[in-house]
């Protein structure tokens, strides 16, 4: 740091006030302390906060200001400074950089890091470390979510090997308490090299558009090894990773709108893993009828439509927190509630790709539907989907494998479990979308549910094929064989008399009949096998 050139705060301070000597009274260490905080508080001086702020950022403690109930922040190690020794006398700055420590959100305690790019780049050395390692335990310890901030230049590099043993201690805390408390992370600023891998191991990760970015190895390595040029943005900027990659579940326009969206998503979550989520009751009456929904599903059985108008239609005030809103958007994630309960949605998208399942619909899908049985959330499913997404690339990517994922996800789930089928049910996708052979406890179909095996055309084809082949006319034939396959079969019906639809509903009541379910659900038990993990196909 340039603002001076002594190493050490305390003397620094001490030194300003008394000449150099200990203080000599109460009033002086009153003093001593005054100035200690607004020397914490001023982090890198007002020149860097002016430069934060012209790259439309805000510094560490204007995030946690706007991201807590105002007044409710406690700060943990403000006084804090790292050991001098390090080559260039790096960390003895107070605070080190970090800023940290516990507040509410909307009442409710959860634990924050924010980092300071004022100070040393909001590089991460073993203070730095330290203070979130020391949150991260307390919001274990206590049981409230963890929020980390991330605006940082990566390792501290004048700390040396320090600095990554630092990283190591912050990557077991993420995974330890993965399951236990919902681990949250902005990304406001770059994040890049091994730091990416502690947001990547938390639930969430919010990124702002233009001003934060994340990778492995940057657009200079980029270049060196593979003579590409790009920039920071194109490798990783918030639009990749909400779109492509799949890293960000959340992308909002500047730092007010993301803390914003924060504070809205913890507003869904239990702070634990032992508590159900919050109650919030939105007036909305849970009988209500919406009769335009008999109406939603086109008469013609390849058009699309829409799936996000049933979910607002059904869930209380039309409040749903969509996840992963821009990436696989042939599968809608997300959180609502439903008479006043979170609920976790998983719904097939028929207005894009037909609904149908690919490999980055499968891993989204996953690690929601796990994200909500870790933390108590009902799961409830919406389903129109024609089946996997056939082709080489798919295979070759890994369909085998990534399906997996989600049926595995959703037979380990032991949260209350309910679907609607609204249209079409194909074949495994049928299975995958929490049918009742996988554990589903109420499932449900609406009067339009096709549940089959396969598709009328496909089926038609093959059981008809001789039949077709010797017909004077194998068009004619193949459509009446379609016709005939989607009349036999194309209905919930025959699902409905083996049972496996516990009730074929009208439409309109699916809202009345989905929080009946949840009411009736609410005491689901289920015991699990002693073991240390199951084996998900990764
Ligand atoms: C120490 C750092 C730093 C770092 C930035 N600074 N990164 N100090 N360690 N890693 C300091 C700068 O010296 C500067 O100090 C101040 O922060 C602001 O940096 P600038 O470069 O002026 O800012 P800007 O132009 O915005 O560029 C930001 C930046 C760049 C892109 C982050 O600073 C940069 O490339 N930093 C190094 C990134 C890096 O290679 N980190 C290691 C990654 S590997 P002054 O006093 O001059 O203002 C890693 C491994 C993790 O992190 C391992 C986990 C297992």
């Amino acid at each position: 740091m340039k603002k001076d050139n002594l190493t050490d705060p305390y003397k620094r301070l001490h030194k300003g006030f008394k000449g150099n000597q200990e203080p000599q009274s109460v009033q002086d260490n009153l003093c001593t302390l005054q100035a200690m905080r607004d020397e914490a508080r001023e982090g890198g001086g007002r020149n860097r906060i002016e430069q934060q702020h012209a790259r439309g950022k805000l510094t560490a403690r204007e995030r946690i200001d706007l991201l807590l109930d105002e007044g409710s922040f406690e700060e943990f190690d403000m006084l804090k400074a790292g050991r001098s020794g390090h080559i260039g006398g790096g960390g003895a700055v107070l605070s080190d950089g970090v800023i940290t420590g516990h507040g509410t959100i909307d009442g409710r305690e959860v634990f924050v890091s924010s980092q300071d790019f004022t100070v040393m780049g909001g590089s991460l050395g073993e203070a730095h470390s330290e203070k979130i390692s020391k949150v991260m335990d307390h919001a274990v310890r206590t049981g409230a979510p963890y929020i980390g901030i991330n605006d940082s230049g990566g390792a501290r590099i004048q700390e040396g090997v320090d600095a990554l043993a630092a990283y190591g201690e912050i990557f077991n805390r993420n995974v330890k308490a993965s399951g236990m408390i919902p681990q949250i992370s902005c990304i406001m600023g770059p994040c890049a090299g091994g730091a990416v891998y502690s947001p990547s191991m938390t639930d969430f990760t919010f990124m702002v558009e233009q001003s934060s970015y994340m990778f492995v190895t940057g657009p200079h390595v980029v270049k060196t090894v593979i003579h590409q040029d790009i920039s920071a943005q194109e490798l990783g900027g918030a639009a990749v990773h909400s779109q492509k990659s799949g890293v960000a579940h959340f992308v909002l326009p500047n730092d007010i709108l993301c803390l914003r969206e924060v504070r809205r998503l913890i507003n869904y979550l239990p702070s634990n893993n032992r508590q159900k989520p919050p109650f919030l009751d939105l007036r909305d009456p849970p009988d209500r009828i919406d009769p335009t929904l008999d109406y939603l599903v086109p008469v013609k059985p390849d058009q699309p439509y829409d799936m996000k108008v049933l979910i607002h239609s059904v869930l209380d005030g039309a409040e749903f927190l969509e996840v992963h809103k821009e990436y696989a958007r042939n599968l809608i994630v997300g959180f609502g509630r439903l008479g006043g309960q979170t609920i976790g949605l998983i719904a097939n998208q028929p207005a894009i790709l037909a609904g149908v399942l690919d490999n980055n619909a499968s891993v989204k899908g996953a690690r929601f539907v796990r994200f909500c049985d870790n933390f108590n959330i009902p799961l409830i499913c919406f389903v129109d989907v024609p089946g996997f997404m056939p082709g080489p690339d798919q295979e070759h990517g890994g369909i085998i494998r990534h399906g997996a994922k989600l049926l595995f996800a959703f037979i380990e789930a032991t949260v209350p479990r309910i679907t609607v089928i609204v249209r079409k049910a194909y074949g495994g996708a049928y299975l995958v979308m929490n049918a009742k052979h996988i554990g589903a406890d109420i499932n449900y179909a609406w009067p339009t549910a096709e549940i089959a095996v396969l598709g009328p055309r496909g089926a038609a084809e093959i059981i008809y094929r001789r039949e077709i082949q010797s017909s004077e006319d194998p068009e004619r034939t193949l459509a009446e064989k379609e016709e005939d396959y989607r009349q036999t079969f194309l209905n919930p019906f025959l699902a409905a008399k083996r049972g496996y639809i516990d009730d074929v509903i009208f439409p309109r009541e699916t809202r009345g009949r989905l929080i009946r379910s949840l009411q009736v659900l609410e005491g689901k038990e289920i015991e699990t096998p002693k073991r240390k993990h199951g084996n998900i196909p990764l």
